[in-house]
């Protein structure tokens, strides 16, 4: 099978993990000679329950036996699709009460950033620098690292950068600016945080200057940071919520939301201004359907900021210079990149799933499941000192 991996399916990476997968459960992947892996990573925020969660499950296999695809996006009414988008206007505020269902969250930018464009008659766009938002060509010029676009420019027109918490910036929104993507908490960055009422000054110049304010909750969203949404502990509400990973309990989707009043403006000058055959597939949307539902009927969300401090108790090293972010989105910032490089590298040996950040070297990423035990919290914590301390003997 790793041959046929190497010779047959394209990498992108030039060292691929290349675990051969025989399956999973829970907070655990188990390879082909069936050992175990703690999963500290939920495939990169995305397995929000685990894997295979029975109400995931089962969602997905109910639906499995009543349609598949039946249409392109938005002609049918279908339950799953309808529930899914009800059920996350009933969780957000009333200007979000609509939501236009995609396939990944960098589709799901490139429709918060054309309805931008469309809502205000401007092409400017703000993103911020470090940002990540996908890999699509829009998506990717609002990348804020040039080494990874330089290749494929010419990319999107119009672009323009500001520094994420720095408020001199701000002045580069103008009326020119018809959007302005931030990630609510930085992903790749290395989970940098919104510092004093920042996201509200950026909220308040957007609104001076009739810029829309679109928040990229890809990684933050579902719960993970001890709200369902980042944007909640910021006392702010985006004009568009961008969301993907966590929200399909392992299934690919995205999403945006906005006021009907905004979304009504897809249908129109030009009518189809975004069109997508598989968006809101009934598989996936019964699958988040039943994610959201679980997610916001139990106690997950608040347990993550228990879980958060469990970890913060349990990853104490001289190694560990930070540890940033919020919930169940933390890195913890080491010494070097080469440090980074060899506890995430010897983890998988030692049976547990690190993995890092795009841009921060020094960075090991620790998004677990929301459903992860505080026993299998302290479990892979133990794992990642002990490296630490074996790391630490050699240098020394
Ligand atoms: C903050 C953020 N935005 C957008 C994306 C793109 O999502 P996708 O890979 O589903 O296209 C990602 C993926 O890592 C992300 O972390």
């Amino acid at each position: 099978m790793k041959k046929d991996f190497f010779k047959y399916q394209a990498q992108t990476t030039p060292h691929p993990l290349a675990m051969e997968i025989s399956h999973a459960k829970g907070s655990y992947i188990y390879d082909s000679k069936q050992k175990s892996y703690l999963d500290f990573v939920a495939g990169v925020s995305a397995c929000s329950l685990g894997h295979q969660h029975p109400k995931v499950v089962t969602a997905i296999k109910e639906q499995l036996d009543k349609y598949l695809h039946v249409m392109v996006y938005g002609e049918y009414i279908q339950e799953p699709a309808v529930e899914l988008a009800k059920l996350l206007a009933q969780q957000l505020p009333e200007s979000l009460e609509k939501t236009y269902l995609v396939n990944s969250g960098t589709e799901a930018i490139e429709g918060g950033m054309k309805l931008a464009k469309r809502a205000t008659g401007r092409s400017e766009i703000i993103s911020a620098k470090n940002a990540y938002h996908g890999n699509t060509q829009g998506a990717m010029s609002i990348m804020g690292y040039e080494e990874r676009k330089q290749a494929f420019r010419p990319l999107l027109p119009n672009v323009n950068f500001i520094e994420f918490n720095n408020f001199s910036d701000l002045d580069k929104i103008t009326s020119k600016t018809a959007g302005v993507v931030l990630e609510t908490i930085q992903g790749g960055a290395g989970f940098i945080e919104p510092t004093n009422n920042y996201l509200k000054a950026v909220k308040r110049k957007c609104e001076s200057v009739g810029a829309l304010l679109i928040l990229d909750e890809i990684q933050p969203g579902f719960g993970r940071t001890g709200k369902l949404f980042g944007f909640e502990h910021y006392n702010i509400v985006p004009d568009i919520l961008v969301m993907g990973k966590g929200m399909g309990g392992g299934m690919p989707i995205g999403a945006f939301s906005c006021s009907t009043e905004l979304m009504n403006l897809l249908q129109d000058k030009p009518k189809l201004g975004h069109i997508t055959t598989f968006g809101g597939h009934p598989v996936i949307a019964a699958a988040a359907l039943a994610t959201l539902q679980e997610i916001t009927s139990s106690n997950l969300i608040p347990e993550t900021l228990e879980k958060e401090a469990l970890i913060r108790k349990h990853l104490q090293h001289p190694l560990i210079k930070e540890i940033r972010g919020k919930g169940l989105m933390l890195a913890a910032l080491v010494d070097s990149a080469e440090v980074c490089n060899e506890v995430i590298l010897q983890s998988q040996d030692k049976g547990l799933i690190l993995f890092w950040l795009l841009f921060e070297p020094k960075a090991i990423r620790i998004t677990p499941p929301l459903t992860i035990s505080n026993d299998e919290i302290i479990a892979g914590c133990n794992i990642i000192i002990n490296l630490l301390n074996n790391i630490q003997a050699k240098m020394a």
